[in-house]
Formats: structure tokens, sequence, C-alpha cells
């Protein structure tokens, strides 16, 4: 007899995108080139002025050491420049602690709130991973529905009506993973009224926040001087500069918050690399330009990917997009996620996630993170949804 795991644990789902990508090694060989629409990872390189600044400070000696746990100082005081610039925000260094991604700055919020059995409020389709780590800790989830006639908008109204005595916060992704959907400042707005009244946090995941067309301010609850009382955030620097593989998240919230944090911080990753700090100090301090070029291109490829696909004849129908992601329902009536898209990897060459991953009773649906293939690549990819046998 082996040893027994976690019964929190084995019930959580395998990582999906691990689980789709091992049905690439099964499939048919039909000499159809891969298109990979699976994981959302920018394809172009960082920036070159970016790479060779650390090319630069990687023989310093310093760089291979701990730095303190929530960052080096001069980074946080660079990013509170970011903020004002970008959300008109006034941060002190310390509202603000470097994570391993914003994967690792979920959990510091989600460990510094809630314990088990308390609830927290999702709007679905939500991101995979945040339902993972709410099953490992024995956190309660409660799902607002998806409402495709909203483009998967979330509804205050609606989420207002799901707190319980036991919730301990509201968890809005914006732009949304999987839908691509950009919440307005106006429901941003709203949702934080709401957190207020209940006394809950607001938790904004904000990975996605450079792809908003145009660079718009994406709200304006940091301007509210007492922000910090019911808003969480977490960013993630690995999409906007390309360097997901860096891990370069960060949580922002009260200094009283981030006090708390701090002790998880300490004992999960001590600090996130010092290479990744001066990466992400670089990126702020001198690539605004290069964020909005690419942005302006992720723009272009999310155009052509809703004309291509909305062309008639398509028995995929697009149910919403935006930033990176497409949402979409298969026209495999009476089939799962996981079924549609292991047919979309065996007849098409296509890879992308099934949506049941994304909350419960969302079967019908797929993802597709468009923003990873190339302008030129995109009519191609369409091209092989619409001529999939149904
Ligand atoms: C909504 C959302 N949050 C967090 C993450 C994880 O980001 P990071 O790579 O910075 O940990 C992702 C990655 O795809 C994401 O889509």
């Amino acid at each position: 007899m082996g040893i027994g795991f976690s019964q929190l644990i084995t019930g959580v789902q395998f990582p999906p995108i691990s689980e789709v990508k091992r049905w690439v090694a099964e499939r048919p060989d039909h000499g159809l080139e891969l298109i990979d629409l699976c994981q959302a990872v920018p394809d172009y390189a960082p920036s070159s002025g970016l790479t060779d600044h650390l090319a630069g400070i990687l023989h310093d000696p310093l760089m291979s050491k701990y730095s303190p746990d929530e960052g080096l100082p001069e980074v946080r005081e660079a990013l509170c420049g970011y903020y004002g610039r970008k959300y008109g925000a006034a941060l002190s260094p310390n509202n603000l602690c470097l994570t391993i991604g914003a994967s690792q700055a979920f959990w510091l919020a989600i460990v510094t709130l809630c314990q088990a059995g308390d609830e927290v409020v999702l709007q679905a389709p939500c991101y995979f991973d945040h339902p993972m780590a709410l099953d490992m800790l024995g956190i309660r989830k409660v799902y607002a529905p998806f409402v495709e006639a909203n483009g998967g908008l979330p509804c205050p109204e609606t989420i207002e009506r799901l707190i319980s005595d036991k919730t301990k916060a509201i968890l809005l992704v914006s732009p949304s993973n999987p839908t691509g959907a950009i919440t307005p400042p106006d429901v941003i707005g709203k949702l934080l009224k709401v957190a207020r009244r209940h006394n809950v946090a607001l938790i904004l995941d904000e990975t996605y926040n450079e792809f908003i067309p145009g660079g718009s301010r994406p709200h304006d609850l940091f301007r509210k001087s007492d922000w910090g009382e019911h808003f969480v955030h977490i960013a993630s620097f690995g999409k906007t500069y390309a360097l997901t593989g860096y891990r370069a998240g960060l949580l922002a919230a009260s200094e009283q918050f981030i006090h708390h944090a701090l002790k998880a911080q300490d004992t999960m990753a001590v600090c996130q690399p010092r290479i990744t700090q001066h990466a992400v100090k670089y990126g702020v301090e001198y690539l605004d330009g290069w964020v909005a070029d690419n942005r302006e291109m992720m723009a272009r490829r999310h155009d052509l990917f809703r004309s291509e696909f909305m062309k008639p004849g398509n028995r995929f129908v697009l149910s919403a997009s935006g930033a990176f992601f497409a949402w979409v329902r298969h026209p495999f009536i009476g089939s799962s996620g996981r079924q549609a898209a292991k047919k979309l990897v065996d007849r098409a060459g296509i890879i992308c996630l099934p949506g049941e991953v994304f909350g419960p009773g969302l079967e019908g649906y797929l993802r597709l993170a468009f923003g990873n293939i190339r302008e030129e690549a995109i009519p191609e990819a369409v091209r092989r949804f619409r001529e999939m046998e149904i």
C-alpha cells in the first residue's frame, strides 16, 4: 500500500494544458502542421533592449542572491511610477509584493483572505487555475453564471445575490481568460461597491491589462484614497513583456494586507528572482512604446480573427472575444468540450482548450488563444474550423 494523498488534491482536475498537450503526441499524422491555440503565450521575443540589459547585469554577484521578500525597493519604486501612469494611482512601494507570476500572487491573496470552509464568488467562465487552487484549500466556489447574451461580462446584481456570510472575496479576471471580455470601468466600480457593502474583498486578476485596445485605463479603483480596504490587484508582466518563463507577477493591496501576505511569500518563494525584478524594472521604465506596439498588433489579430471567424458558413459560433482570446460554441451537439477539442487535434491539427475546464456546464464551448499566432496564420487557422467535418 502506498502513501495516501490529500483528499483535497485528489479531487482537483489535472492541469488542462498538460492534458490537452498529451493528445498531440497521439494524433494521426495527416501532414497538417499543428496550430497551437492552447496556452496563452505571446509568440514574439522580449525586447532586445531588455535582454541586452539583463545580459549586462548577469555577472553582478548580487544577481544570484535573495532579495527582500517583497522585492527590491528600487523596483517597487519604479512600479509605483508605472501605476501612476497607467491607473492614476498613488501607490507606495509598501503596497506591492513581487511574486512568481500572477499565479503566486493569487495564492498570496487567497491564503491571506480565506481559510477552509470560506466562500469565494467567481465569474464563470473562470481561469481554471483559480478554482483548482480554491479546491486544494477547501474553499467553496460559488459561480456567477456565464450569460452568453452579456458576452461573458459580470453582473454586479447577480454577484451580490451570491454573497453569503461565508463569502470572503469576489474574484474577477479582466480582460477575461477565457472569453477575452473586458469589464468596463463602471462595472468594476460597481463591483467594488458591492464588495464594500458586504465587507468582502474584490480580487481583480489583470494579467492581460496591457492588451486593452487603445491602452485605456482599466478602472479607477486605485484613485480612491481608501482603495486598499477592499481591493486586491493581481498583475503579470509575463504577458506584458513576453517573459512568461521569468515568472514575473505582482500583488498590490493595502500595507496591512501585504504585511500578512509576506508570511506566505516567505514560506512559498522567499522572493521573486532578482533577474526577473530587473526585467520588470527595465520594462516599466523603458518599454511603454514597445508594449503599445504589441497591443496594436494584438488588436489587429483580434479584428482579423473575428472577421474571418464570422464569415457565413462557419458552424462554430463566436460567443465572446477580446484581448488574446475567443470563446466559441462548438457544433458537436451532445459532445463535451474535451471530445470536440480532441476532434480538432485529430482532424484539423488545432489545439485548444475545452470549455468545461473553465467551470461547470460549459461543455459546449472551446477557448481559442488566437493571440498566440501571427496575423498571416489566422486565415488558415480559421479555415480549418470552417472546413471541419461535423
Ligand atoms: C487570468 C490569468 N491569471 C494568471 C495567469 C498566470 O500568469 P503568470 O504566468 O504570471 O503566473 C494566467 C496565465 O495564463 C492567466 O491567464
